[in-house]
C-alpha cells in the first residue's frame, strides 16, 4: 500500500493523519474550509483513494478524472454529495461513517427542540442587550416540552436515538418511516407508527431524520406545513433540501407553525433571505455531529474504511455492495 496515493479533502486530527501517512502518500487539505473544486479535480488524477467531505461534489466530472481511483471513504453518514451509481458503474466502493454520530446528532435535535420552545436564544440575546429589566408572571413565556407529542420522520439510528431521549421528557412519540420498525424496537422506544398526515397534524414537534434522496427532496413543503398545528415546531437536523425553505419561511411569517429549529439549509451555507429576521427560528451552522469526541471517531472510522478498502478487502460500512462484483483493482 506504501506506493498508493490518497487525497483527503478535509483537515483530520493529527494522529489519524499520521496513521494514514505511515501507509500512503497523502495529499490533505490543511485548511478548515471546503477543498476547492479545481484542487479536487486536479488532485484526484493520480490518486488511488479519496477520503471525502460532505462538501465535495463527487459527480461525473470528478469521475472522468479519477482514472486510478479504487475507493471513496466519506467522512459523514450522509453521502448525497456522491453520485454513488456513477461510482458503482466504475467499480469504486464507497463507504460512510454510520453509528458514531448518532448520539451527537440526537443531542442537537433535542437542543433545538428545547431551545426553540423555551426561547433560549432570544432570551440570551435579550439579556445580553440589557433588555431584561424585570420579572413578571406573563412576560417572555415559552412552551413546555414535557408531555408534548414528538413526531419523528425517518426512524433509522438517529430517529430512534431521538425517540429514546423523548422518554425522559414524557413525550409520546409518533413516527413515520419507509418501513415500519420491528414491534420489539417500537416497544422499546415507545413509538407508534402513523402515516405522514397523522404525524404532521398530531405532533407538537416534528423532527426530520431522513437521508436526502430524490424521494425526500422537499418532503416538507407548503402542503405538509399547512397540516401542522399552529402551535407546532419543525426541527431539521437531516439535510436542508428535505424542507422547501421558501414554504417554511412563509409558514413562519404567517404564523402557520410556531417556530423552527434548523441545523441544515436548502442551499447551505446560504440562507433563504428573511430567515434571519425571524425570532421564532433557531439557526445552527450544521453542527449535528460537531463534538470533539464524535469528529475524532468519524475521522478514525473513515480512515479505517479507506485502509481496509485499499488493501483489497471488503471495506466496512460499504454503501454500494453491488460494486463488489466489478470492483477496480
Ligand atoms: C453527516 O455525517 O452526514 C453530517 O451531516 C455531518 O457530519
Amino acid at each position: 500500500m506504501m506506493n498508493m496515493k490518497i487525497l483527503v479533502t478535509g483537515r483530520l486530527p493529527q494522529d489519524i493523519f499520521a496513521g494514514l501517512k505511515e501507509r500512503f502518500d497523502v495529499e490533505m487539505n490543511t485548511e478548515d474550509k471546503p477543498f476547492e473544486r479545481k484542487k479536487l479535480l486536479d488532485g484526484i488524477r493520480n490518486k488511488d483513494g479519496l477520503l471525502s467531505m460532505i462538501t465535495d461534489s463527487i459527480d461525473e466530472e470528478f469521475f472522468e478524472r479519477a482514472m486510478h481511483l479504487k475507493m471513496i471513504a466519506q467522512f459523514g453518514v450522509g453521502y448525497n454529495n456522491i453520485d454513488v451509481a456513477a461510482a458503482t458503474r466504475r467499480g469504486i466502493p464507497v463507504s460512510n461513517t454510520p453509528g458514531v454520530l448518532t448520539d451527537a446528532t440526537a443531542e442537537i435535535a433535542f437542543v433545538l427542540i428545547l431551545a426553540v420552545a423555551r426561547r433560549i436564544v432570544e432570551g440570551d440575546r435579550m439579556t445580553r442587550e440589557g433588555r431584561f429589566r424585570w420579572w413578571a408572571p406573563m412576560l417572555f413565556l415559552g412552551h413546555q416540552v414535557t408531555g408534548k407529542t414528538l413526531g419523528i420522520i425517518g426512524m433509522g439510528k438517529i430517529g430512534t436515538a431521538v425517540a429514546e431521549r423523548a422518554r425522559c421528557f414524557g413525550m409520546p412519540v409518533l413516527y413515520h418511516n419507509r418501513e415500519r420498525i420491528s414491534p420489539s424496537l417500537e416497544n422499546e422506544v415507545r413509538a407508534s407508527y402513523v402515516d405522514m398526515k397523522t404525524l404532521l397534524s398530531r405532533s407538537d414537534f416534528v423532527s426530520l431524520h431522513v437521508p436526502l434522496t430524490e424521494r425526500t427532496r422537499h418532503l416538507i413543503g407548503r402542503e405538509e406545513l399547512s397540516l401542522m398545528k399552529r402551535t407546532a415546531y419543525l426541527i431539521n437536523t437531516s439535510r436542508g433540501p428535505v424542507v422547501d425553505e421558501q414554504a417554511l419561511l412563509h409558514a413562519l411569517r404567517a404564523g402557520d407553525i410556531a417556530g423552527a429549529g434548523l441545523d441544515v439549509y436548502e442551499n447551505e451555507p446560504a440562507l433563504t433571505p428573511g430567515l434571519t429576521e425571524l425570532d421564532n427560528v433557531i439557526l445552527l451552522p450544521h453542527v449535528g455531529s460537531g463534538t470533539v469526541e464524535t469528529r475524532m471517531r468519524m475521522a478514525g472510522m473513515a480512515a479505517e474504511n479507506l485502509i481496509t478498502g485499499l488493501s483489497g478487502e471488503v471495506p466496512p460500512n460499504l454503501v454500494n455492495p453491488d460494486v463488489l462484483a466489478t470492483r477496480r483493482r
